[in-house]
């Protein structure tokens, strides 16, 4: 059998221990061959290949990034690339194919299987809002990183008395938010699941200090808004693919707090730090029991698929299902942070 590989959308960490996992898997167990088609979908909408052999992958397990090359492709030009791509993956000889993506990539995975493309999926996202999986890997290396970052401002915020918010990836979904509050002991985790309270941020703040509590440190979601009406947020209107361009709510947050508060505000934006680098060792098994059931899973002809951790197995679901919806953080996980911040 002949595997095409692609890793599409934002990298993040365990994208080469999948491809690894997938070169590994089809070779030694199936005698297949592999190919890896260069940046995401762009590389197979413009037949870019390379070979995947097993010296190719020797020492991707720790290596952060993708050795494929990522990219977005405007789902526009997916829709009207779908013929180019069948007949690139036929020129190849490739039988199946498996997308390693987030939702972007997955929903392209699924309308090529749609048009009739064997395809198995395997979800990466550092914001951990694929449907019907628990976890996708990149996320613990993600909270791991904020968490220690988050650590660090406790001490110097100590130090001023000062409020530090911390604005950390997640577009549409606040678990990076807050996994990395919840662990680092922050005193305030806004998510865009739920626009905060200006008023309510301040009283928080104020009553903090006011108790004699030395700092305040807030993790605030990139994605994260004010209700309507409460406070300015600066619009930056939308980007090539149909995505909200971010202006930095945490700064313009800070700024107003400063103001209404009188307290001094620092801000510091994690951004693409959170993406880079080694994976942590949860993130490579993930990625490599990913890759090993994906690769099963494609020699088995469980195609239209995507491989999903359920509690501590991996299963198969179908990829129709996994990008109907995002999975995003309930009013009950966030309930829980309750009674360890304010
Ligand atoms: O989807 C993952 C993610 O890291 C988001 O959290 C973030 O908004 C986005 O990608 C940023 O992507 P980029 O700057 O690479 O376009």
């Amino acid at each position: 059998m002949r595997i095409g590989v692609l890793t599409g959308g934002g990298d993040c960490p365990g994208l080469n221990a999948v491809i690894r996992s997938v070169v590994r898997t089809a070779t030694t167990h199936y005698d297949s061959e592999v190919i890896g088609f260069r940046d995401g979908w762009r590389g197979l909408l413009e037949d870019r290949t390379t070979p995947l052999d097993i010296a190719a992958v020797d020492g991707l397990l720790t290596r952060g990034g993708t050795t494929l090359g990522s990219a977005r492709v405007a789902p526009e030009r997916l829709d009207a690339g779908i013929a180019e791509m069948k007949g690139v993956l036929a020129r190849h000889g490739v039988d199946v194919l498996i997308p390693i993506g987030g939702e972007g990539t997955l929903t392209a995975a699924h309308l090529l299987s749609q048009a009739g493309v064997p395809v198995v999926g395997i979800p990466k996202t550092i914001d951990n809002d694929i449907d019907e999986t628990d976890l996708t890997f990149g996320f613990d290396t993600a909270v791991s990183i904020a968490t220690e970052m988050i650590d660090r401002l406790h001490t110097t915020a100590e130090s001023h008395q000062r409020v530090l918010l911390v604005e950390v990836m997640g577009r549409h979904a606040g678990w990076i938010a807050l996994h990395a509050g919840l662990a680092s002991g922050a005193h305030l985790t806004l998510v865009p699941e739920e626009p905060f309270d200006i008023d309510e941020v301040c009283r928080l703040v104020t009553a903090r200090f006011e108790r004699g509590d030395s700092h305040v440190i807030g993790v605030v979601a990139e994605g994260a808004t004010p209700l309507p009406g409460t406070m300015p947020l600066r619009d930056g209107g939308l980007d090539e693919y149909g995505h909200r361009r971010f202006t930095g709510v945490a700064s313009q947050l800070g700024e107003e707090l400063e103001r209404r508060t009188g307290k001094e505000v620092r801000t510091t934006v994690l951004g693409h730090v959170q993406r880079g680098g080694t994976p942590t060792s949860f993130d490579r098994v993930l990625a490599t029991r990913f890759g090993l059931h994906a690769t099963i899973a494609a020699h088995a002809g469980e195609h239209g698929q995507m491989v999903a951790l359920h509690g501590t197995e991996i299963e198969l679901v179908p990829l129709a299902r996994a990008v109907a919806r995002l999975k995003t953080v309930s009013a009950s996980r966030l309930a829980e942070t309750g009674a360890f911040t304010g």
